[in-house]
């Protein structure tokens, strides 16, 4: 099988789709991996470094192209990165089906089969390919550290010869996997720490991780199918707003990750809970990416509001950490091509829960329903 691993070039974006390390284990394998000169370099990895693993470098995106089986990328690709894939090609990569779903109708047009990493189903059995947990999870750990970073105050508690010094409080509303992360990441900095969710079944997690969990009756669970949270009736998001704005102003440091799958990110902090924070705290909107969490959030900005509250809005964080983000990413879809290949050769078994999960476009067609659903303007 070839496998091409094309330089990322959408604004901002350091991570490169495979590393050195995962590359010398598909050349092992008697694949044969092609790597843009320069792929890796924003990253961490040189050239030379993919050469020792086995890798050829290509001038260019379209030589490294060439005549690929397989091309591994991390963000979607432009349309100038989609001229030269050929017909048949298998693309892979986060490749945004709902969030974009016309540029699904792109790949379906020339025939590629697209694979996305943010539809492979979050089963146990798919749980190493599950690149939104191994990126959520370093997005929320860095938001703990640009919190720390813009926050005039120290985390921890210090008892020094000028005085003490009162741990900060954090307040983490969202408590997936990006949440749960920086729960424990504002935990080792020494804050003091009190998470939300609308589902009940995080209460534990979070007090495993040393954090309060903040009860607000809202009337209704945020569960969803399959464990996952669903939108709230606009009366409990009503009281849960209402709900949080005391404990808002009562924090040092907020950090939101509140997402439902497929769609935009409820408000959850208005304009009235910015307005209760002191001067000087800072909110981290992890969900900037989807629209924010925050009245006043500027996505890919770091803004202030009026009262002199930083709203943190940067984009892509896991991106910051491309080094560590690419070799968890890597392993991510090497899990995924190992499950889809057979005896050397891509062997896609459109019945196979996980393939059917992550297949969007096939043979011409966009075989997701989802996506179906988002481009006709109906329900998934
Ligand atoms: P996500 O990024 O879609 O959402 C983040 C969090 O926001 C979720 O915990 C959700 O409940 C919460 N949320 C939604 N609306 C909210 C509101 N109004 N107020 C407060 N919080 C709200 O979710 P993520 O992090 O991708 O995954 C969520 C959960 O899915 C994980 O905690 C885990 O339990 C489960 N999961 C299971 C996997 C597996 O079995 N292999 C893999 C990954 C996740």
């Amino acid at each position: 099988m070839k496998i091409a691993v094309p330089k990322e070039r959408a604004p901002g974006e350091r991570r490169v789709a495979l590393v050195p390390e995962i590359v010398a284990k598909f050349v092992k394998g008697g694949h044969v991996v092609t790597v843009e000169r320069g792929a890796g370099t924003s990253a961490g990895y040189l050239d030379a470094a993919y050469e020792s693993a086995g890798a050829t470098i290509a001038p260019d995106t379209r030589v490294a192209y060439g005549d690929a089986d397989v091309i591994v990328r991390v963000a979607k690709p432009s349309d100038a990165e989609l001229d030269g894939i050929r017909r048949g090609t298998v693309l892979i990569g986060f490749l945004a089906p709902l969030g974009d779903p016309r540029s699904v109708e792109r790949y379906a047009e020339r025939g590629i089969t697209a694979l996305s990493m943010e539809t492979v189903p979050r089963t146990s059995k798919a749980q190493a390919m599950d690149a939104l947990s191994s990126q959520a999870n370093i997005g929320g750990y860095k938001a703990a550290l640009l919190a720390a970073n813009h926050l005039p105050k120290f985390f921890p508690m210090l008892t020094t010869a000028a005085g003490t010094i009162q741990p900060a409080k954090a307040l983490i509303i969202g408590a997936g996997v990006a949440g749960l992360q920086a729960i424990a990441t504002c935990r080792r900095l020494g804050a003091v720490v009190t998470a939300y969710d609308t589902r009940p079944v995080v209460a534990e997690q979070v007090k495993s991780l040393g954090a309060k969990f903040l009860e607000i009756d809202v009337g209704e669970s945020g569960e969803g199918q399959g464990g996952y949270a669903k939108e709230l009736s606009p009366e409990a998001l009503a009281k849960q707003r209402a709900g949080m704005v005391k404990a808002i102003g009562a924090s040092d440091v907020v950090i939101t990750t509140a997402a439902i799958p497929g769609k935009r990110a409820p408000i959850l902090v208005t304009a009235e809970a910015v307005a209760a924070m002191a001067p000087g705290s800072v909110i981290v909107d992890l969900a900037a990416e989807t629209g924010g969490n925050v009245e006043g959030t500027k996505p890919g900005e770091v803004v202030t509001s009026a009262n002199g509250v930083t709203i943190v809005g940067l984009l892509n964080l896991a991106s910051d950490l491309a080094y560590d983000a690419s070799r968890l990413y890597a392993r991510n879809v090497q899990a995924l091509l190992d499950y889809i290949t057979k005896d050397g050769a891509l062997a896609l078994d459109p019945d196979d829960e996980i393939v059917a999960g992550t297949t969007i476009t096939r043979d011409g067609q966009i075989v997701h329903e989802p996506t179906r659903a988002a481009l006709t303007g109906g329900a998934a």
